[in-house]
């Protein structure tokens, strides 16, 4: 391997998933059982099994909890999509992804809207025993009236309410994982002592939103704190993600914005007195691959054709995200500007700041939900990697395809992660056993 010239530094891979239907309608959709073997997991294991061959730090597995009807105010568009819904529980998914797997990090999505800090403390814990540590939590405060119309609740607080919240619920969770002193077990038979009581301790938590007497009924978690993660991109939610989280998703236009994001990210986690190297701000991309710059450009194409011919599939997406009716609007007309969310406010901003003058319909045609456009062969899309990363700075890529198929997996970790390897980019192997050490090594 090369050595990396002066500067470079190398970089962290996640992958950006979700338990839900593979691409059940694509070209190379899988084998006929491809229909039914997500719901058993093992779709999902294969996927595990493909990204710890190539040496990715994690799997994170992003969540809702709503059939969303805003497009046009029925479940119709949505369900025959599959874009919302149907979707496993990640949590229970977990498990079985690391008993399949030695070293790579599953990370579960849930959110404080609705998840009671106890249960959740409890659940990511144990996840992390059964991991031997390799467990992450990604927070999310959720974004849609409807998921909250499942748990008991009209709508979600506002925004930056939810942000305060979620505040709580993480302090309240960090503090039950700290309520067990790491020697604690004992396992003494001289005094006939499996736990020292002494090193046990209640909370006493008493917040606005959130309270929690304690201690925790779990032994603490292998990492202590288990790795947690974010990706609020408003300033209300950078500040949290930088006050809170050792990993950050993150969705800028371009490198110059991927740039500000990370530095803003590092700068408020300085002033939260943390190190900014111990926060690792990762880009969703999803790069389209090639043998030949030709091929990758066709792919391009087919990939842009495919949504000229079904522009609702986008604008369902952005429905139930936003929570605003896409349906009503003038596809030839730009987006109005009365349109307005209590949902994923980031996403609204850099909607907005991207489209400009375009209509819905080109915008529709044009967006693409990552950080950066990557096309060509895995020899150049490393190049633009490497490229991107050196001028951003660090930390890494979380990819990302929705559908996924075994098939864009493998052209990953079979062809763009031995690029970025022979690079000297990216890991050949893991050195830690507890993801968060993985996280923190470079
Ligand atoms: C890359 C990315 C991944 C996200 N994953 C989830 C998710 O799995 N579940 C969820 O409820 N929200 C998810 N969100 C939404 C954020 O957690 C956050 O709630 C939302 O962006 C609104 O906050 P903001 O206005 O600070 O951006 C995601 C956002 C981004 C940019």
């Amino acid at each position: 391997m090369s050595p990396l010239p002066a500067g470079t530094r190398k970089f962290h891979l996640g992958w950006f998933g979700a338990y839900v239907p593979p691409g059940w309608n694509q070209p190379f959709e899988g084998t006929e059982r491809s229909h039914r073997d997500w719901l058993d997991g093992s779709f999902y294991v294969d996927f595990a099994r493909q990204l710890e061959r190539a040496c990715f730090d994690v799997l994170l597995l992003e969540d809702s909890s709503m059939v969303s009807d805003t497009y046009g105010g029925t479940a119709e568009a949505t369900l025959a999509r599959g874009v919302w819904a149907p979707k496993g529980d990640p949590i229970a998914l977990a498990p079985l992804l690391t008993a399949a797997t030695k070293h790579l990090g599953v990370s579960i999505t849930a959110s404080t809207s609705f998840y009671p800090p106890y249960l959740l403390a409890r659940a990511v814990s144990t996840l992390d025993h059964l991991s031997g540590g390799r467990i992450g939590w990604n927070v999310v405060t959720s974004s849609e009236d409807r998921a909250a119309q499942n748990f008991g609740m009209d709508r979600l607080p506002p925004h930056d309410e939810r942000y305060e919240r979620a505040q709580e619920h993480v302090e309240l969770v960090d503090a039950l994982w700290a309520s067990w002193e790491p020697d604690a077990l004992v396992m003494d038979r001289a005094t006939n002592t499996y736990v020292d009581h002494t090193k046990v301790h209640p909370i006493d938590f008493r917040g606005k939103h959130h309270s929690s007497r304690g201690p925790l009924n779990t032994l603490p978690p292998p990492q202590g704190r288990p790795v947690v993660s974010q990706a609020g991109g408003s300033p209300r939610g950078r500040e949290f993600a930088a006050r809170n989280a050792d990993l950050v998703m993150a969705l800028p236009k371009g490198v110059a914005a991927m740039k500000e994001y990370r530095d803003d990210v590092r700068a408020r986690a300085e002033a939260f007195g943390r190190d900014p190297d111990d926060v690792k701000v990762m880009f969703i991309v999803s790069p389209v691959l090639g043998a030949t710059e030709s091929e990758a450009a066709e792919r391009l194409e087919r990939k842009r054709e495919a949504v000229r011919a079904d522009p609702t599939g986008q604008l369902v997406g952005w429905s139930g995200s936003m929570e605003i009716d896409f349906s009503q609007f003038d596809l030839d007309e730009p987006l109005p500007a009365t349109a307005r969310t209590n949902g994923h406010q980031s996403t609204l901003d850099t909607f907005r700041k991207w489209s400009g003058d375009r209509t819905l319909r080109e915008a529709v045609h044009d967006y693409r939900t990552e950080a950066l456009e990557l096309v060509g062969t895995p020899e150049s899309v490393a190049d633009q990697m490497e490229a991107a990363m050196a001028e951003v700075g660090g930390d890494g890529f979380m990819l990302w395809m929705q559908p996924p198929t075994r098939q864009y997996v493998a052209e990953v970790t079979d062809g763009l992660v031995p690029a970025l390897q022979r690079r000297g980019l990216v890991r050949t192997e893991y050195t830690h056993k507890h993801l968060r050490d993985n996280l923190l090594e470079f």
